[in-house]
């Protein structure tokens, strides 16, 4: 299993993390990361996998994973592809990618068959409670309204964040709104094992300084 404390940042589809752009800042926060203690995730469009896990040393996951078997299913991102291009992980029912429950649990055990640590994403202790039984690697909590705002899950969720923290057997990593370091500090007080963060540092002048910044928060 990846080593808490977790820094997952998600790439999503920004201009800044498409093609070289993306690579090259990818590279770079690598490199920042190895100086610290903490493991740095990143979740990329599944179609760069291949390339980022082959050249990085952090953790690269896929943004989204499907939970069918090889064979025709044209356009899926079945398990199997992603083991095989050395991905680590897969988000699970992010909330930009939302799956029935039926879903959630075919794609958790497909991961599970290849050896790919699942992040599955929830937006209540009681979802996430849904799914503890299929052993998700991980349980990312995340505010769907405070996604991409100003407003961090710790100070609008302090309540869940510890509930989660103390009532599941799983490690949780928290995100949305996340956007300074004193975010991560509260985060990490409330008993969270991480944090997910896209837009501080996707959106960031300075990407880099960014994301030391919020690191910061981690010590
Ligand atoms: O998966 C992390 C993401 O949804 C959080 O987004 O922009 O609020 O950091 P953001």
């Amino acid at each position: 299993m990846i080593k808490t404390p977790i820094f997952l940042i998600n790439f999503k589809n920004y201009s800044s993390t498409l093609g070289k752009a993306g690579f090259d800042l990818a590279l770079k926060l690598d490199e920042a990361a190895k100086k610290s203690h903490v493991s740095l995730v990143l979740a990329v469009n599944p179609v760069v996998i291949d390339s980022y896990s082959r050249k990085l040393d952090c953790a690269v996951i896929s943004q989204h994973v499907d939970g069918g078997m090889p064979g025709p299913s044209t356009g899926s991102i079945v398990a199997e592809s992603l083991m095989l291009a050395d991905c680590d992980g897969s988000l699970i029912h992010h909330s930009e990618k939302l799956l029935s429950d039926e879903e959630i649990v075919k794609s958790i055990e497909a991961c599970k068959r290849n050896y790919l640590q699942s992040f599955l994403c929830v937006d209540s202790l009681q979802e996430a409670r849904k799914f503890t039984v299929y052993e998700p690697t991980f349980i990312c909590f995340e505010d769907r309204d405070l996604i991409g705002g100003n407003i961090s899950v710790a100070s609008s969720n302090p309540h869940e964040i510890k509930e989660m923290a103390e009532f599941l057997e799983i490690p949780v990593l928290v995100g949305a709104g996340i956007k300074t370091s004193l975010d991560v500090k509260k985060s990490l007080s409330l008993g969270a094992d991480g944090i997910l963060v896209a837009s501080a540092i996707t959106k960031a002048s300075d990407p880099v300084a960014k994301f030391k910044e919020l690191l910061s928060g981690f010590n």
